[in-house]
């Protein structure tokens, strides 16, 4: 018998189901003897022993649903082993779990701090085998994480109507895009969405710089700016400030987020009218972009593939457009951030946007 424990950990994402659904297909196109462990709502299913046994069934008719079948939650790695009001490690009731149930893997689907804790069960001991998501991107070890093009789709499509509207009117539009401390969804949504100014975490931004390029459009007859600002992008002097400085002020923030406090800055400085929009968990929702039901179809078959062979302590990974394994303690902990001298940095550049930097 083949005993496998699956899981969805952090924030949801597109194609969860579609990546499930390739690795129990995949699995079960090799094996009929096989259980399916469901734990529900992330690691916490595993450390509460909460789960559902689940049949090739269930993972049917799942590939263009959003979230996840299982549920997911955030469990933050650095209290992992501190015992909460229930006294816990959890990390001892993780492994309890596992080897009550005989498990020969546990299959885990989640981003940054998902890996951490994977790896850290990878070193405890358990057979781990992890696949990347995350709309952020930020995975190091992939060149594509699943969710990402889904998530590029909707908040490009949010510009571009913006953008309609933004014709009728002289103004300022911001939209704030999600990806937590990194630009990718933001980089790749502005250019796709022409926005003409792009603030990324990886870039901080200059406020001469940003309103020197809404009064240049303003005198070249534009009559509207478009910026789209990572929710993570910080301002160059807030950059230059020594990490616990900045610390004590982002705590004191009284802006509900960065579009916010930018559009305050921007209007104390302009006499066009600024406008907000933060489409926020709309970037996550709603069905995978054909993309991320290929890439988590990949990834999941692939991952299948592992577990037969019972090679184990991997995360899938796309590379060069082709699939690979890679040890997770070399992903663990690990930031793939957008690199601010990239070619195509460079090249939105040419084609006019500002990144609010030069
Ligand atoms: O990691 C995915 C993400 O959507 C980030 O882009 C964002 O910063 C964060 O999750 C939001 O988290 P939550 O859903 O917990 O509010």
């Amino acid at each position: 018998m083949l005993r496998i424990g699956m899981l969805t950990s952090g924030g949801d994402c597109q194609a969860l189901n579609a990546a499930m659904r390739g690795v129990v297909k995949g699995v079960f196109s090799e094996r009929d003897d096989v259980e399916i462990y469901g734990f529900q709502e992330g690691y916490k299913g595993l450390i509460y022993s909460n789960f559902k046994m689940l049949t090739s069934r269930d993972f049917s008719g799942i590939l263009t649903v959003g979230g996840t079948i299982l549920g997911t939650s955030r469990q933050p790695f650095k209290l992992m082993r501190v015992p909460g009001e229930d006294g816990l490690d959890k990390v001892e009731a993780m492994k309890h779990t596992y080897h009550k149930l005989n498990l020969n893997c546990l299959v885990v689907l989640g981003g940054n701090g998902t890996h951490k804790t994977a790896n850290m069960l990878r070193e405890e001991g358990l057979n781990v085998i992890t696949l990347p998501k995350t709309i952020d991107n930020d995975l190091w070890g992939t060149d594509m994480t699943f969710g990402f093009q889904s998530a590029v789709d909707i908040a490009t499509d949010t510009i571009d109507r913006i953008h309609t509207t933004a014709t009728s009117h002289s103004r300022v539009f911001i939209i704030e895009v999600m990806g937590h401390k990194v630009g990718w969804v933001t980089l790749h949504a502005g250019i796709a969405g022409g926005a003409d100014i792009i603030l990324l975490p990886e870039i901080p931004y200059d406020l001469d710089v940003i309103i020197k390029a809404i009064n240049g459009r303003a005198k070249a007859g534009k009559r509207f700016t478009i910026i789209a600002v990572a929710e993570g992008a910080i301002s160059k002097d807030d950059a230059a400030l020594p990490k616990k400085r900045l610390k004590e002020k982002q705590a004191k923030k009284t802006y509900p987020s960065v579009a916010y406090e930018l559009a305050e800055k921007i209007q104390n400085r302009t006499d066009q009218e600024v406008r907000i929009t933060v489409p926020g968990h709309t970037q996550r929702g709603g069905s995978p972009c054909p993309y991320d039901r290929v890439l988590a179809t990949r990834l999941g078959a692939a991952a299948a593939g592992l577990i037969l062979k019972e090679d184990y302590g991997y995360m899938v990974a796309i590379k060069n457009g082709e699939i690979k394994k890679v040890p997770l303690q070399e992903v663990a902990g690990k930031l793939k951030s957008v690199d601010p001298k990239a070619d195509i940095i460079k090249e939105a550049k040419l084609t006019g946007i500002s990144f609010g930097d030069e």
